[in-house]
Formats: C-alpha cells, sequence, structure tokens
C-alpha cells in the first residue's frame, strides 16, 4: 500500500497507473476508522479494481473549534486496517498541504440551499466545508468511482448535487447503515458515549422503526412525527429535529414520497448522535421501509 502524504505525490502516483489498470474506486474518510469504512471500502473494491481512501480531517466542515479539537485521530491503527483491507493507496494530507494558502479568504464550494437545511442550519457552513473538500479530492484522485455512506443521508444529498450541478466525472455508489446488534448506527462519535449513554443510544434508531411502524399503520406524518419527539425526549434524549424529508432535496413533506426519508439529530449530554430511515410511499399511501439505499 503506497501511503501519499502531498499532492505532488498523489498526482504522480494518479498518472503513474498503467492504462488498462481499470477503474479507480474512493473512499474519503477522516480517519479512526471502524466497520462502517471498511464497508464502504468493501464496497469500492466491488465496483472498481484498485481503491484508494483518503484520511483528513476537514477544518472547514468544523463550526465548532472544541469539536474539531477532540475528534480522534488515530492515524497509525487506521493505516495498519487499510493495509489489511488491500487498499492499493492512501492519502494523509496535511491541513498545510491541502489549503496552502490557509483558510482566510479561500475559494469555497457553496453546498446551496440543501445545504442549509437540518444538519445543515444546525451546523452552519458545514456542507460548504464537505462540499469543498470533497471537491478538491475529487480534483486531485480523479476516481471512477466515490463511496459514501448512507448514514449520512444529507452528505450524500449534497455529494449528488455536487457531481451533477459541477460536472464531475465520478460514479456516487452508497453504502448501507452499519449498525451495532442492538440497531445503533455505527460512528465514530460513539466513542463519546459513557455506559449509561451507550445503553440508551440505541433508542435513536428505535424512534425512527417505530415511527416507520406508525407510518405503516396509516398514522399522519404529522401525528407520527409528533409522537416519535416525544418519545425520544422521554428516553432523555435532547431533539435537534425529526422529520420526513424527500432525501434529494431535504425539504420537509407531510405525506410519503417516492425518497422519502426519516431523519433525526438528538443529543444524550454533549454526545449528538444522527440516524436516518428510508420510508417511500409506495403505491396508494402505503409506506415501505427500509435501511437499503433506494437509490
Ligand atoms: O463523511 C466524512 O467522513 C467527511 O464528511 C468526508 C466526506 C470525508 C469529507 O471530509
Amino acid at each position: 500500500m503506497e501511503v501519499l502524504r502531498e499532492v505532488d505525490e498523489l498526482c504522480e502516483w494518479r498518472d503513474g497507473r498503467r492504462i488498462g489498470a481499470g477503474r479507480l474506486g474512493f473512499v474519503p474518510t477522516m480517519g479512526n476508522l471502524h466497520a462502517g469504512h471498511l464497508a464502504l471500502i468493501d464496497h469500492a473494491r466491488r465496483r472498481a479494481e484498485s481503491v484508494i481512501v483518503s484520511l483528513f480531517v476537514n477544518p472547514l466542515q468544523f463550526e465548532d473549534a472544541a469539536d474539531l479539537a477532540r475528534y480522534p485521530r488515530t492515524e497509525q491503527d487506521d493505516l495498519e486496517q487499510l493495509e489489511r483491507a488491500g487498499v492499493a493507496a492512501v492519502f494523509v494530507p496535511t491541513e498545510a498541504e491541502l489549503y496552502p494558502n490557509g483558510q482566510q479568504g479561500l475559494v469555497r464550494v457553496d453546498a446551496g440551499p440543501l445545504g442549509e437545511r437540518l444538519e445543515g442550519a444546525a451546523r452552519p457552513g458545514h456542507f460548504t466545508g464537505v462540499a469543498t473538500v470533497v471537491s478538491k479530492l475529487f480534483n486531485l484522485v480523479r476516481p471512477d468511482v466515490a463511496v459514501f455512506g448512507e448514514k449520512d443521508a444529507q452528505q450524500v444529498a449534497v455529494i449528488r448535487r455536487l457531481i451533477t450541478d459541477l460536472d464531475f466525472p465520478v460514479e456516487l455508489a452508497i453504502e448501507p447503515t452499519h449498525r451495532e446488534s442492538d440497531g445503533l448506527a455505527i460512528s465514530s462519535r460513539n466513542r463519546f458515549l459513557d455506559e449509561g449513554q451507550r445503553q440508551r443510544a440505541p433508542a435513536v434508531y428505535r424512534a425512527l422503526t417505530r415511527a416507520a411502524e406508525s407510518l405503516a399503520g396509516g398514522h399522519t406524518v404529522a401525528a407520527t412525527l409528533a409522537g416519535a419527539r416525544h418519545w425520544l425526549a422521554q428516553q432523555g434524549f435532547e431533539v435537534d429535529y425529526l422529520a420526513y424529508v424527500d432525501d434529494r432535496r431535504f425539504e420537509e413533506r407531510d405525506r410519503l414520497v417516492e425518497h422519502g426519508r426519516l431523519v433525526v439529530a438528538a443529543r444524550l449530554g454533549e454526545v449528538r448522535l444522527i440516524d436516518n430511515l428510508s420510508v417511500v410511499g409506495a403505491g396508494p399511501g402505503r409506506p415501505s421501509a427500509s435501511g437499503e439505499s433506494d437509490r
């Protein structure tokens, strides 16, 4: 596995891949790899002959300096996992390498209104930070296919628009959310949960599955969401949002729709958990819930 730390090294590696070397799959990450990331890499391996992964904690997408500072950095362990996973190369730039002119005055890729709703409203500037770094990485890596996790459903929506609106010649692939056996979505942030919080955390997913059952039982979207928010608050969560959206635009919908999705962000103490569940209108008024992407 090639460990590439400089942009020039990456470009040389990319250009040196022989013609006929096949498709290049790309998995952008912020490191601290877990089973969810390994599933993204597996997905990329099924879609491409070789896979490159990036490890970069992107400061642009953190609106809170303390959150950025405490983001877990586990490079040595990450590199060992990537070697075992059989990736061809890993790009590990420093901040100065990727943003040589600093953040002041940086030209950014605006994620548009899609980036301002729900998760974007809770984290102003977050999706513009994501769209900017992903654009840079796409330009540098030039992958044939890039894999993102369904857990970050609004990020997926932003990347889909980024690829379409800015004409990146990249195929978008989505890997379904990976969960612990009790339903908790696997995330780097789970390590911040104390023992009591960890026991309560699966309630986030349970709120989604209960809501999906309620919709399947014919209850309205409004009543279902009110019930789910109330139930989650009873479990000790502070609910940032729990909504039913069209997952292409991330606009709220009061009836079941083709690309419908329940999305939630809720806090347990200092730890903020997000999750989502596809619940699409299938036939006249009948919903179907699925953990799988409908993409
Ligand atoms: O999902 C992530 O880990 C990040 O948002 C990404 C896509 C690597 C961009 O920094």
